[in-house]
């Protein structure tokens, strides 16, 4: 539902469960991290406005994205274990990669959120997919973007595009990315290369023109 069509006491009403939700997660994650989520918060009801997204459910996206982040290791692997959540090689060689899909389990379980496109959004927030949905674009990009980060390349120009074209920004994201974790040799999910495989293809589709090779 888009946020004009809500009536004032649904708005109320959201505004409280975001507060109780703020409240819940500031009790599972470390400082650092809270200020971070509440900035990915922020800038992805900044970006609803701007696209005419749920800026509610853009909101609870981004309050609970990261919300397993703080759980260790083992213990999200032990999770993952129990709940017949399907775990990948490389999450299995990395298993912070897995904060995501813990996070989208305990957003519905422990959280209570139903709607599809809020758990899609946290379960895909680090290495995008294809054809994502508006919500799922705005946080894969406010997760990147908002003000607490600050050593990632590009970021100024990439802060300016995100509200300009958002699947630009996304593109550019997901190319830093991949060049960061190729040069550093972090693990590299085959999704994040999957996904900027389609935008990639999408966007010179969309140019008329062939874009440059894939980035070193
Ligand atoms: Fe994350
Ligand atoms: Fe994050």
């Amino acid at each position: 539902m888009k946020k004009d069509k809500k009536t004032n006491h649904e708005k109320k009403r959201g505004g409280h469960e975001l507060k109780k939700l703020r409240k819940a997660v500031r009790k599972v994650q470390d400082s650092k991290r809270y200020e971070h989520t509440v900035g990915v918060e922020y800038t992805a009801a900044a970006l609803a406005m701007r696209y005419g997204a749920d800026m509610e459910a853009a909101q609870t996206a981004g309050l609970l994205h990261d919300c397993a982040k703080c759980i260790s290791d083992e213990d999200k692997l032990a999770l993952c274990k129990k709940n017949h959540i399907p775990v990948t090689e490389s999450e299995r060689r990395s298993p912070f990669l897995l904060h995501a899909k813990v996070g989208g389990w305990l957003a519905q379980t422990k959280y209570g959120i139903e709607d599809r496109d809020i758990l899609n959004a946290i379960v895909h927030h680090t290495t995008g997919r294809e054809n994502m949905s508006l919500l799922e674009k705005i946080i894969f990009v406010a997760d990147y973007i908002e003000p607490g980060r600050k050593s990632a390349p590009n970021l100024d120009s990439i802060r300016a595009l995100a509200f300009r074209d958002l699947d630009r920004a996304l593109l550019c994201i997901l190319e830093d990315t991949l060049s960061y974790l190729r040069s550093s040799g972090g693990e590299l999910d085959p999704m994040t290369e999957i996904t900027w495989q389609y935008y990639h293809g999408i966007l010179a589709q969309n140019d008329g023109r062939p874009k440059e090779a894939e980035p070193a």
